[in-house]
C-alpha cells in the first residue's frame, strides 16, 4: 500500500492492521451445534442481531413432518469446521464445501443457476437483469449436492462466495493453466480459487447464527427449510386458474367489457386484476376507489363476482397523504417517504393491525379477494432510486438496509394474515421476498421480461421456498405469444398481463399497435391457440393443487429443478431449462421462433404427454414441436389425472377426470380434496382420493376423511403403452 493512500483513508489503514493481527484466514471457534428441530441445528457465533429472518419469521416448524423425513443425530456440517472473525467491516465466515458439491439457492435468480463458483449479494433489486446476485428475493440460504442446506439468518446485506475466493499461501488452491490466455474472459477466469469454500461477508454484524438442515438429499434439506419455516402455502382453487390484469387506464365500463368478453368467448379467467388505476392517487397510494373512474366500487364487484371473477387489486404500501389511515400509521412509518407516501414498518404490530384494518374493511370484506404487492423491491443499481434509502431508520429498530431485505415479506405477511383472521385464503402476486417464505401466499413477478430468464426463475425460486410467476405480457411473434403463455400455464401462477395495453395480448401482440387498437389479422387463429394452452392449465388443476398440498405437507416444491430429484446425475447439474411440476410431469420449454430442443430425460421411462410414445431415461433427445404444444413428458407409473377444463373454479365444481395410466405398474395418485377456499382443511376438514390401476383390474378409487362434498369425478381410465423412441431419434 501506498503511503499517500494510506493518508488519505486512514480507517483503511487501521483495518489492515487488525487483519493482520488476527491473521489473514478466520479462526476456528469452539462453537456448539444445538439441535433446534428434527435435523436442523444452530451454531451460534459472536453475538447475532436481534432482528433476523428467523426472529420475524411468524409460524412454527413443523416438527412432526420434519421427523417424517428422517431425523438424523447429528448436523451434516461440523460445527468446529465453521470459521468466523470479526473485524471492523463485520464478519466474516468460512463454511466448508465438498470436494464435488455443487451449490444452489440464495433466492430467486433469473440470471444465474448452479451457483457454484458465484458471487450472490443479498440485495433487493427491481430489474433482476444482474449477475451480481442481486435479486427481487435474496434468501441467505443454499443446498448442496452434498445433501444439506444452510441459512445464514441475517437481514444485513451479505454477500456469498460460492468457492470463488484464493487466499494467500492457499492449500487448496487450483492449478492455474499453463498457456497464456489472450482473452481477458480466459485471463480472470484463470484463478486458483478454492472450490472446498463457502465465505460469507457480513457488514456491521457482531456474530451471526447459522442453520444447518440436514438430507440426506438436497431434496429433503429443501423440504426441511420449508417445513422449517411452516411448510409450503396452499393455494384457493381459483389461485390455480388463469389471471388477466386489465390496463392501467381503464374505467369500470372498460374493465367490466373486458370480463364480459372473456366469459362470452369462452377464454378461462378465475381473476381479474385492476392495475393502478382503481385508486384516487397510486404512487403513493391512497387505498381508495377512484371517483372518476370507480364510481360505483361495489356495484362492480358484485358484477364481476357474477360472472365468477375473483377481483385483484394492485397496491403497495406508500401511503399517500389522502390515505384515511396516514396520520394513523405516521409515528409507526420511517423516517423517509417515497413518493411522498409513508412507509410503514410492518415490523410493528401497530401498523400491521392500522394497514390490516383498513384493508379489512374497505376491500377484502367487500369481495377482493387477493391483491399484487408492487415496489417492494429497491434499486440498488439506479442512479435515482425511488424506494427508502439505506441509512433510513424505522421505529421497531432496523435501518434501510436491512429492511430492504425484509420489506416484502413482511407487507405480504401484513396482507395474508388479513385472509387468515377471515378463514379465507388467497394467491397474491409480489416483488420482493425473502428467507423463510414458503408459508407466504404469494408469486414473485418482474418488469424483466426475458424468457429463458423466466423459465430459469421457476427453478432458482423452488430451492428456496419461493414461487415466481413467468408473466404473458406482449410478444415478438405468435410463436413467441404461444411459448410465453405454455410457461406461464407450467407455473405456480398463470399470469396474463396487459397493464400497458387496452387489448388482450392475441389481439394485437405488438405494444404501440395495441394501444392504437389495431388488431392483428392472426387475431381469431390465435384467439383458439390461446384458450387451447389455457385449458391444458385448467385440466391440470387437480394435479397442481395435490402438489401444493405436498408442499403443504411436507415442504416438496411443486416447481423443481432437476438436480433435486436426481442430484447424483451430473448431467442435471447445470440444466435450468426443464424441470417438474409436481412428481411426475416433466416441462421443457421452447423459446421464441424454436422449433425443437435437445431435451434431457433423467433415468427411467418417460412418455410424451402429447404422442404417449415411451423414451428411455438417462439420455438427451432431440424434440420437435408445434407452437400451440409445449414438449412435456410423464414420468412411467404415474396416473395422471386430466379434467374437463372449466373456464373458472366455484365452491362447488366438481373435476370430471380423464386419468392416464402411463406404463405398467402403475404407482397410486393421491388427489386432494376440501372446499378449497378456507383453512378448514388444516383443522381436519379434507379428504384424499387414492386412485389405484393395474392392467389386470383396470381403475379403482377410493376415498377416505372428513371432507364429505366429493371435488373430482372419474370419467374414464386411459392406459397409456406407447411405442419406444429409440434415443437418436426425433420424437414428440
Ligand atoms: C409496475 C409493475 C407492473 C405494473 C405497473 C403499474 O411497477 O411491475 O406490473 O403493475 O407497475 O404501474
Amino acid at each position: 500500500m501506498k503511503p499517500a493512500t494510506r493518508r488519505r483513508h486512514p480507517s483503511f489503514a487501521v483495518a489492515i492492521v487488525m487483519v493482520l493481527a488476527i491473521g489473514a484466514a478466520p479462526r476456528a471457534v469452539a462453537a456448539r451445534a444445538t439441535q433446534v428441530a428434527p435435523g436442523v441445528w444452530r451454531i451460534r457465533l459472536g453475538a447475532p442481531d436481534k432482528q433476523t429472518p428467523v426472529s420475524f419469521s411468524p409460524m412454527k416448524p413443523v416438527t412432526a413432518a420434519m421427523k417424517d423425513l428422517g431425523a438424523p443425530d447429528r448436523s451434516p456440517l461440523d460445527a468446529g469446521a465453521i470459521r468466523w472473525r470479526r473485524t471492523d467491516r463485520g464478519v466474516t465466515l468460512e463454511l466448508p464445501l465438498g470436494d464435488a458439491d455443487q451449490v444452489y439457492g440464495f433466492g430467486l435468480h433469473l440470471i444465474t443457476f448452479n451457483q457454484t463458483g458465484s458471487t450472490a449479494a443479498m440485495l433487493v433489486n427491481e430489474n433482476q437483469g444482474y449477475e451480481d446476485g442481486s435479486s427481487h428475493a435474496p434468501a441467505p440460504f443454499y443446498v448442496t449436492t452434498g445433501g444439506y442446506g444452510v441459512l445464514v439468518d441475517t437481514l444485513r446485506p451479505a454477500t456469498f462466495h460460492a468457492g470463488n475466493t484464493e487466499r494467500a499461501k492457499d492449500p487448496h488452491a487450483s492449478e492455474r493453466p499453463k498457456e497464456i490466455a489472450v482473452t481477458t474472459g480466459d485471463l480472470y477466469r484463470a484463478r486458483a480459487v478454492s472450490t472446498k469454500r463457502m465465505m460469507v461477508d457480513i457488514p456491521a454484524a457482531k456474530g451471526v447464527d447459522v442453520y444447518v438442515f440436514a438430507g440426506p438429499t438436497p431434496l429433503k434439506a429443501v423440504q426441511r427449510y420449508n417445513l422449517f419455516s411452516g411448510g409450503g402455502a396452499v393455494p384457493p382453487l381459483w389461485g390455480l386458474g388463469v389471471y388477466y390484469r386489465g390496463y392501467g387506464r381503464f374505467a369500470e365500463p372498460e374493465a367490466l367489457n373486458l370480463a364480459r368478453y372473456l366469459r362470452e368467448n369462452h377464454i378461462p379467467c378465475d381473476v381479474f386484476g385492476l392495475e393502478p388505476g382503481w385508486q384516487s392517487a397510486a404512487y403513493s397510494c391512497s387505498f381508495k376507489w377512484s371517483p372518476e373512474r370507480w364510481p360505483t366500487p361495489d356495484a362492480f364487484i358484485a358484477a364481476m363476482k357474477g360472472m365468477g371473477f375473483e377481483v385483484n387489486l394492485w397496491e403497495h404500501a406508500f401511503t399517500h397523504p389522502t390515505a384515511p389511515f396516514h396520520d394513523a400509521i405516521a409515528p409507526y412509518s420511517g423516517d423517509y417517504t417515497v413518493w411522498n407516501g409513508l412507509t410503514p414498518d410492518f415490523t410493528l404490530p401497530e401498523a400491521r393491525r392500522i394497514f390490516q384494518e383498513y384493508h379489512g374493511r374497505e376491500l377484502v370484506d367487500k369481495g377482493i379477494s387477493s391483491f399484487k404487492l408492487d415496489e417492494c423491491d429497491a434499486q440498488p443499481h439506479q442512479q435515482r432510486p425511488w424506494s427508502f434509502p439505506d441509512f433510513a431508520q424505522f421505529p421497531g429498530g432496523l435501518d434501510g438496509a436491512r429492511m430492504h431485505n425484509l420489506f416484502g415479506l413482511a407487507y405480504q405477511r401484513t396482507i395474508g394474515e388479513l385472509f387468515t383472521q377471515r378463514n379465507r385464503r388467497t394467491w397474491g402476486k409480489v416483488r420482493s421476498s425473502g428467507a423463510l417464505a414458503a408459508p407466504s401466499p404469494f408469486v414473485l413477478y418482474s418488469d424483466y421480461y426475458e424468457h429463458r430468464a423466466y423459465v430459469r426463475g421457476i427453478l432458482n425460486a423452488g430451492f428456496c421456498g419461493l414461487l415466481w410467476q413467468p408473466e404473458l405480457r406482449e410478444a415478438s411473434s405468435l410463436d413467441d405469444l404461444y411459448r410465453r403463455t405454455q410457461t406461464a400455464v407450467f407455473s405456480p401462477q398463470t399470469v396474463i398481463d396487459c397493464w400497458f395495453m387496452p387489448q388482450p395480448s392475441w389481439f394485437q401482440i405488438d405494444r404501440e399497435k395495441n394501444i392504437r387498437n389495431e388488431v392483428m389479422p392472426e387475431k381469431d387463429q390465435a384467439e383458439r391457440a390461446m384458450r387451447d394452452i389455457l385449458n391444458l392449465r385448467m385440466s391440470l388443476v387437480p394435479y397442481l393443487y395435490s402438489a401444493f398440498s405436498d408442499y403443504g405437507r411436507t415442504g416438496k416444491p411443486p416447481f423443481r429443478a432437476l438436480v433435486l430429484d436426481w442430484p447424483d446425475d451430473k448431467k442435471t447439474w447445470n440444466i435450468d431449462d426443464e424441470y417438474m411440476m409436481g412428481d411426475d410431469i416433466l416441462a421443457a420449454p421452447l423459446f421464441g421462433h424454436e422449433a425443437s430442443r435437445s431435451v434431457y430425460l433423467p433415468k427411467g421411462d418417460w412418455y410424451c404427454f402429447w404422442t404417449g410414445r415411451r423414451y428411455e431415461g438417462g439420455v438427451s433427445y432431440d424434440i420437435s414441436m408445434p407452437a400451440e404444444r409445449i414438449p412435456l413428458f410423464v414420468r412411467g407409473g404415474a396416473l395422471l389425472p386430466l379434467a374437463e377444463p372449466v373456464e373458472h373454479i366455484t365452491p362447488d365444481t366438481v373435476f370430471q377426470l380423464t386419468v392416464r395410466a402411463y406404463g405398467s405398474p402403475c404407482r397410486d395418485r393421491v388427489l386432494f380434496e376440501d372446499d378449497g377456499f378456507t383453512n378448514d382443511y388444516a383443522r381436519g376438514l379434507q379428504a384424499k382420493l387414492t386412485l389405484s390401476w393395474s392392467p389386470e383390474k383396470g381403475g379403482s378409487v377410493a376415498r377416505t376423511g372428513n371432507y364429505p362434498k366429493p371435488r373430482n369425478a372419474v370419467k374414464a381410465w386411459m392406459p397409456i403403452s406407447g411405442e419406444a423412441v429409440p434415443p437418436t431419434a426425433a420424437g414428440g
